[in-house]
C-alpha cells in the first residue's frame, strides 16, 4: 500500500513553459528545470509536480495530450525526463506527473481513428446523434458538443473543442490509462496529479440542464468512486510510496471526503477549489467581487474539519497555474508585498494537509497586471473576452475582469535575475510577457534582501519536518466570526500551536495568552503581550507547552 511521509512532505508545482528556458526559444523546458534543481533542494521541497509536457498541439498548454508516452520536443526529450528524475532523486526530490485522463487532444491517434470512422475508437469517446446530446456548456465557453459533418454526429468536450472527453465506461479506455500509469512508474515517477478526475464518470443518458451548464450530471458522476478504486487497485496502488492527488472540479464535501479517506483506497489527497470562489460574484468566475472573508473562512473550516473527522487528507494551497496569485488577489502586493506574500502561506502551511507551493510564490511573484488583450495567451481568457464582449460589455470592464481572474496571472515567467536579459528566464523572446507589476522583484533580489520571502518559505517547510504538531496535530478553529482575523490552533500531546493571520491591511487588536513562544512572525515581532495589535497582513505563530 501507499506508504510515504505524507504529513511531512511539501510539493512544488512547476509550469514548465514559464519556469526556465535552457535553449533560447522563449519557452521553459525540462533542461531548464534540471538547471534549477539545486534551487529547489535549497528551498527544501520533497516533490515536484510538473504540469504536462507530453506531445500536444498546446491549445490548452499541454492539457490537450496527443501522446501520453512521448515528450513534446518543445520541452525536451525522453532522455531529458529520465535525467530530471535521476537528478531530482539525487537531491531527495521525487517527481509527480500530471495525468490528463478526462480527455485527449483531438490530435490523439485514438481520436483520429474515430474520426476516420473506426467504430472501435469511436467508443473511446462520446459520439452522439443529434437527439442524444444536451444543452451542456463547455467550461471554456460555448456548447460542450461539437458537430462532425462527415459522421453526422457530435462529440462531447467539457473543455476546449480540441479536448475530447474519454469514455471511462469502455474497458479498453481503462486499460489504456492503466498502461500509461505503469509506463511512467517504471520510469521512476513517484506520484500523479490527476487532472479534473472527478468529471470522468458520465451518466448513461445526457439530459438537458434547465438550471445550469450541465455540470451537476457529470461532477462526482454516478460511478466515480468505483472508477477511482479500480484505477488504484489496477495501477498505482500495486506499488509502494506513490502519492496521488486528484483535482476535483466543483466537488461536494461529501464526495471530497470519500475520495481522500485513507481506508477507501481511492487517492492520497485531493484539491478542491471552493475557497477560491469567494471573489466570484453570484458564483460566476467572470463576474468579480471583493473577496468574502467570512465565506473564505467558513469554507476552510468546513473542509478541514470534515477531512479530519474522516481521516482524509487535503492538498492545501492558494496558488496554481489556473488561479490568480493570492498575494495580489486577497492581499496588497503594492503596499505590503512581503506580508501579503507570507500571511496566506503561513495559514496554508500551518493547516492540516499537504502544502502545495506554486512556482514563483516563494518570491511573492504577483499577478500579471496585463492591460491589453494582446498580452493574453490563455485559450479560456481569450474565449471569454469575446463571449463577454458579445454580451455588450465594455472593453475596459472586460480587461478588468481578466486582470482579476485570468489564468495568465499565474503564467508569467519566473524573473530569476534582474541583471540578466529577460531576467535570466530566456535568451530569446519569452512566449508570454513578465508580470507588469510596478515593483516586480527577481529571485536574486529576493535572496539578497533583508526580508527574503524565499527564506520565510524555507522556514515553513523546515518546521513541518521538525514539529510533529504542524504535520500531525489536531486542528481547531477559534473566533471564527472575527471580521479581520483567521485564527486556529493545532494540538499535539502537551503542545498547542496558535496561528493568527490578519487578512486585512490595517491594525487589529487581539487578546492572547502571552505565555507562549514565537515560532514565526512575518513582521519581525520579537515579544508578545496579552493585548496585541496585529499589524497589516501579519502572521503570527505561537507555541505553548503545558
Ligand atoms: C485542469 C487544469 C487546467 C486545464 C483543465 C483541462 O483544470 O488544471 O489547466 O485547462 O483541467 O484539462
Ligand atoms: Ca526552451
Amino acid at each position: 500500500m501507499t506508504k510515504y511521509n505524507k504529513f511531512q512532505s511539501v510539493v512544488y508545482q512547476i509550469y514548465p513553459r514559464s519556469f526556465n528556458d535552457s535553449n533560447g526559444d522563449g519557452i521553459g523546458d525540462i533542461n531548464g528545470i534540471i538547471e534549477k534543481l539545486d534551487y529547489l533542494e535549497k528551498l527544501g521541497v520533497d516533490y515536484i509536480w510538473s504540469t504536462p509536457f507530453f506531445i500536444s498541439p498546446q491549445n490548452d498548454n499541454g492539457y490537450d495530450v496527443a501522446d501520453y508516452y512521448s515528450i513534446d520536443p518543445l520541452f525536451g526529450s525522453m532522455s531529458d525526463v529520465e535525467t530530471l528524475i535521476k537528478e531530482a532523486n539525487k537531491r531527495n526530490i521525487k517527481i509527480m506527473f500530471d495525468m490528463v485522463f478526462n480527455h485527449t487532444s483531438t490530435a490523439h491517434e485514438w481520436f483520429l481513428k474515430a474520426l476516420a470512422g473506426d467504430k472501435e475508437y469511436q467508443e473511446y469517446y462520446f459520439f452522439k446523434d443529434k437527439d442524444e446530446i444536451a444543452n451542456w456548456q463547455s467550461k471554456f465557453g460555448g456548447s460542450a458538443f461539437e458537430y462532425v459533418d462527415h459522421l453526422d454526429q457530435y462529440y462531447l468536450h467539457l473543455f476546449d473543442v480540441t479536448q475530447a472527453d474519454l469514455n471511462w465506461e469502455n474497458p479498453a479506455v481503462f486499460n489504456e490509462l492503466t498502461h500509461i500509469i505503469e509506463f511512467w512508474l517504471d520510469k521512476g515517477v513517484h506520484g500523479f496529479r490527476f487532472d479534473v478526475i472527478n468529471l470522468v464518470s458520465k451518466p448513461d443518458v445526457f439530459l438537458d440542464d434547465d438550471h445550469g451548464d450541465g455540470r451537476r450530471f457529470y461532477t462526482d458522476g454516478p460511478k466515480i468512486h468505483e472508477h477511482l478504486k479500480r484505477l488504484n487497485q489496477q495501477s498505482f496502488g500495486k506499488h509502494e510510496n506513490i502519492l496521488t492527488v486528484g483535482e476535483m472540479s466543483s466537488t461536494s464535501l461529501e464526495d471530497g471526503v470519500l475520495y481522500a479517506s485513507e481506508e477507501r483506497h481511492e487517492l492520497s489527497m485531493i484539491f478542491n477549489f471552493h475557497h477560491l470562489k469567494v471573489d466570484y460574484k453570484d458564483n460566476q468566475k467572470w463576474n468579480v467581487q471583493a473577496f468574502d472573508f467570512q465565506m473564505l473562512k467558513d469554507t476552510w473550516i468546513d473542509w478541514q474539519l470534515a477531512m479530519q473527522e474522516h481521516q482524509a487528507y487535503s492538498a492545501v494551497f492558494y496558488n496554481n497555474h489556473d488561479q490568480p496569485r493570492v498575494n495580489s488577489r486577497f492581499g496588497d502586493d503594492i503596499n505590503y508585498p512581503f506580508e501579503s506574500a507570507t500571511v496566506f502561506t503561513t495559514a496554508i502551511h500551518m493547516m492540516r494537509g499537504m502544502p502545495y507551493i506554486y512556482q514563483g510564490e516563494e518570491i511573492g511573484l504577483p499577478n500579471a497586471y496585463f492591460s491589453s488583450l494582446e498580452d493574453y495567451r490563455d485559450v479560456e481568457s481569450i474565449n471569454m473576452y469575446h463571449i463577454l464582449m458579445k454580451q455588450h460589455q465594455d472593453h475596459n470592464k472586460v480587461i478588468n475582469i481578466l486582470q482579476a481572474h485570468s489564468r495568465d496571472n499565474a503564467r508569467t515567467p519566473i524573473p530569476w535575475d534582474n541583471h540578466q536579459k529577460n531576467y535570466g528566464f530566456t535568451n530569446g523572446q519569452p512566449w508570454i510577457d513578465f508580470s507588469k507589476h510596478p515593483k516586480l522583484k527577481s529571485v536574486q533580489e529576493d535572496q539578497n534582501s533583508k526580508q527574503s520571502i524565499f527564506k520565510y518559505y524555507q522556514k515553513l517547510i523546515a518546521y513541518r519536518k521538525s514539529y510533529p504538531i504542524i504535520s500531525e496535530g489536531h486542528i481547531n478553529f477559534i473566533d471564527i466570526d472575527h471580521s479581520e482575523l483567521f485564527v486556529f490552533e493545532r494540538t499535539y500531546n502537551n503542545q498547542t500551536l496558535l496561528v493568527i493571520t490578519n487578512h486585512y491591511g490595517k491594525d487589529v487588536p487581539y487578546t492572547i495568552n502571552p505565555h507562549g513562544t514565537i515560532l514565526l512572525s512575518n513582521v519581525n515581532r520579537t515579544s508578545i503581550k496579552k493585548e496585541l495589535t496585529l499589524q497589516p497582513y501579519e502572521a503570527l505563530v505561537l507555541l505553548y507547552e503545558d
